[in-house]
């Protein structure tokens, strides 16, 4: 039987992969929402952290460390001071993790290992961000949605050492006591995604005269949240989430990329036939859907991002607004989908 929590007001929360998109937006909502609260963000930079992405953020509010969660004397030096890590920072891309696993595994099992450690030491909580990916998938006609209770099936290089990464969590609270909680998310969309992702990949190709690119058949279905609905829940875990337990989080968003990318065609302006087909991602999950009822009535969140077309429309605005944003690594993201025929 978990322990039930008391309300967990958090003072001095490390956000790893802060500069990260799910990260930063966690970061500003937390900012917002939380004047009680400051904020270390410790984020390496990789090619998918963006400084830009934390901007306006006032200096009293936030700490920006540049180091690795791999680090265990940075993570010595860093965390005594803090009460909780909310643990963000991964390789994040299915389909680098095809062409190059390597950085997936040390990050997203050893940077998690270290993390833990380091919360074993210094005896702080710990709120461990991970995917629905996990559980694998679901054939397209079944009526089912993964729930807590979904057995682990991860199909990726990407999800296997997030679902390993999870699981030490799980050996680390029921071993060492830590006070952990876990969420596991549906895809999340918004403005700071990057162009490496499929509708961020989709909208900068259109701004940019080029097609966009639809693996296989288009089936695949994904359950979309809104990033800053993925935000209000973590916090809400974080706060009164119950010790050793996992939520999933999810807002019954279901759809299937075809229909994602003729709404993003239409919203702007172009046939909703203008795009091609392309090789298909190798392993290539068919359908993830989350039940969240335990989230929801256990915790009482609700999302608000409920209309997926005006959020869509909104995201979209934002890459059409903020080209300076992305462009520098527009180039190198087709180029790298290039080399591997997508
Ligand atoms: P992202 O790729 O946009 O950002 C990852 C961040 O982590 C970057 O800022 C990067 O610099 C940092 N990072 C990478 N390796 C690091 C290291 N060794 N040390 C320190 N920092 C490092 O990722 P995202 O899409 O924002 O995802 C964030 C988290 O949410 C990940 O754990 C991911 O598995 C999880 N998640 C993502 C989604 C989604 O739809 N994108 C859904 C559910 C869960
Ligand atoms: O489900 C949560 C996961 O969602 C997160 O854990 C991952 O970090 C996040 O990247 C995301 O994984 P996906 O693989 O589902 O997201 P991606 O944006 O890469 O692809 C979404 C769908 O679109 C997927 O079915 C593959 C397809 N796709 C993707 C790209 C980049 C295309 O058809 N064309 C493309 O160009």
């Amino acid at each position: 039987m978990s322990e039930v929590s008391e309300v967990f007001t958090p003072r001095n929360i490390i956000v790893t992969g802060g500069a990260g998109f799910i990260g930063s937006n966690f970061v500003h909502w937390v900012v917002d929402h939380h004047p009680e609260t400051h904020v270390t963000v410790l984020d390496a930079l990789t090619y998918a952290g963006n400084l830009d992405n934390l901007a306006g953020i006032p200096s009293d509010r936030m700490d920006f460390v540049k180091g690795d969660i791999c680090d265990a004397e940075l993570l010595d030096e860093i965390v005594p001071g803090h009460d909780a890590i909310v643990h963000y920072a991964a390789e994040s891309h299915n389909d680098n993790s095809i062409a190059d696993p390597e950085p997936f595994v040390r990050t997203n099992v050893v940077g998690t290992f270290r993390l833990l450690e380091a919360v074993r030491k210094y005896g702080i909580r710990y709120h461990h961000i991970s995917t629905d990916e996990v559980y694998g998938d679901l054939a397209l006609d079944d009526p089912a949605k993964f729930t807590e209770e979904t057995p682990y099936h991860p199909s990726s290089p990407y999800s296997s050492t997030k679902a390993s990464s999870d699981l030490l969590v799980r050996a680390w609270t029921r071993t060492y006591g830590l006070r952990t909680t876990i969420s596991n998310c549906s895809n999340n969309y918004g403005p700071y995604q990057h162009v490496e992702k499929f509708i961020p990949r989709q909208i900068t190709n259109i701004l940019t005269g080029v097609r966009p690119k639809l693996y296989g058949a288009g089936l695949n279905v994904r359950d979309w949240i809104h990033t800053e609905d993925h935000s209000s829940a973590v916090w809400t875990i974080l706060t009164k989430g119950r010790i050793g337990e996992t939520y999933l989080i999810g807002a019954n968003g279901e759809r299937n990329n075809i229909d994602v990318l003729r709404m993003i065609l239409r919203l702007m302006g172009q046939p909703e036939d203008a795009f091609d087909h392309v090789k298909d991602r190798p392993g290539h999950d068919r359908r993830y859907a989350i039940d969240a009822t335990k989230l929801r009535t256990e915790l009482g969140w609700e999302p608000v991002h409920t209309d997926f077309e005006s959020g869509l429309k909104a995201t979209i605005d934002w890459y059409a607004n903020n080209p300076q944003w992305w462009e520098k690594t527009k180039a190198a993201t087709e180029e790298r989908y290039k080399r591997q025929g997508q």
